[in-house]
């Protein structure tokens, strides 16, 4: 059975993209791979941070993902700081990556550059995500594109940390959704829908209620042109919809081009079906953001199996390393 990770960033509202590109193939993956998944507070320190939201967006998010689908009885299910060996880890694998590594990063400079001081974390934020992962001796991960680069570098330290110090850890491999690796923002489809956007009217917030959602899609940035067609050249507007539509029902983008004669058929479509699945999520969030305790007790109970399979990795790599036993 393959062992799979995903984790999210507690840096903002989940949205449509997170929920498309991660959450629903992590939610499908459990009931056939041994799956973790896990809200990644640590990473969301690596920017000018503040206290109070990160403690309350990580409560969300978790609350979030459970209303998703996520279902602790299948899966892994826990807060990355409350599980120590993900730092202890990434401390071990900093001796194994260079600077230079590190910096090349695309995020690392997009991020840096809004920044008016860079935090060191933000440099080393791809080795705490190989930290994640090797921990666990994963060997797919389900991401979008957007992480395809930092997944290439914990193959990279893990491949070095293996020949370099003796067989330790998995080579874990990527694993991109079929339609929607990169949704785009609705009102600009050259930018990739993100929870900390600029500007929310592109982005399709998980709890955006129905007339909202429907309002950014209707006002959604289509292409010159009348014709429904699947072109993310030339079109990439349209495209953009043809390709949450396929990811929300599991279809092809290029059939269901065919079934509208006009952008705003395709357009009162796609919010029919951005509601209809985001109706149950809603419902269910509401109802367990109205239990913390037994969010927390679910985490607490993730935390401790982690920490048990984490522990054992961070043995034999402090072992490998010459670090004396504890
Ligand atoms: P984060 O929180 O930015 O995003 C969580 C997941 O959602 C995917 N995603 C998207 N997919 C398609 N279209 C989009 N517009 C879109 N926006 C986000 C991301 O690719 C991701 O899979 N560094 C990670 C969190 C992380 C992690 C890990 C993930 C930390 N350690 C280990 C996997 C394994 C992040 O910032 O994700």
């Amino acid at each position: 059975m393959s062992r799979q990770i995903s984790g999210f960033k507690p840096t903002g509202r989940l949205q449509l993209g997170n929920y498309l590109g991660a959450i629903a193939p992590a939610v499908q993956a459990q009931y056939r791979t041994d799956m973790s998944i896990f809200i990644a507070d640590l990473h969301a320190m690596t920017v000018d941070h503040d206290p109070a939201q990160l403690a309350s967006k990580t409560r969300e998010v978790a609350t979030l993902l459970l209303a998703a689908g996520v279902d602790p009885k299948h899966c892994t299910f826990f807060i990355q700081s409350q599980v120590p060996e993900h730092a202890e880890l990434h401390y071990l694998l900093e001796c194994a990556t260079s600077y230079g590594e590190a910096h090349r990063m695309i995020q690392f400079k997009e991020k840096a550059a809004t920044q008016q001081q860079v935090r060191l974390s933000l440099l080393t934020y791809p080795v705490m995500m190989a930290a994640d992962i090797l921990l666990h001796d994963i060997d797919e991960v389900p991401v979008g594109e957007d992480q395809a680069q930092h997944l290439e570098l914990a193959r990279d330290v893990a491949i070095r940390f293996n020949s370099r110090y003796g067989q330790t850890f998995v080579v874990p491999k990527p694993v991109l959704p079929a339609f929607a690796a990169r949704l785009m923002d609705l009102s600009d489809p050259s930018a990739k829908m993100g929870k900390t956007n600029v500007s929310s009217t592109g982005v399709l917030f998980l709890l955006d209620p129905p007339e909202v959602l429907r309002r950014k899609i209707m006002r959604a940035t289509t292409d010159a042109g009348r014709e429904v067609r699947y072109d993310p050249v030339a079109q990439p507007g349209v495209a953009n919809l043809l390709n949450l539509m396929a990811s929300c029902v599991n279809d092809s983008p290029q059939v269901l081009a065919g079934l509208f004669s006009s952008y705003a058929e395709l357009k009162e479509a796609v919010a029919d079906v951005v509601i209809a699945t985001l109706r149950p999520i809603q419902q269910r969030y509401a109802e367990l953001a109205a239990d913390p305790a037994g969010v927390a007790a679910v985490l607490a109970e993730g935390a401790q199996r982690a920490r048990n399979r984490g522990s054992d990795t961070v043995r034999r790599a402090r072992a490998a390393l010459g670090l004396l036993p504890v």
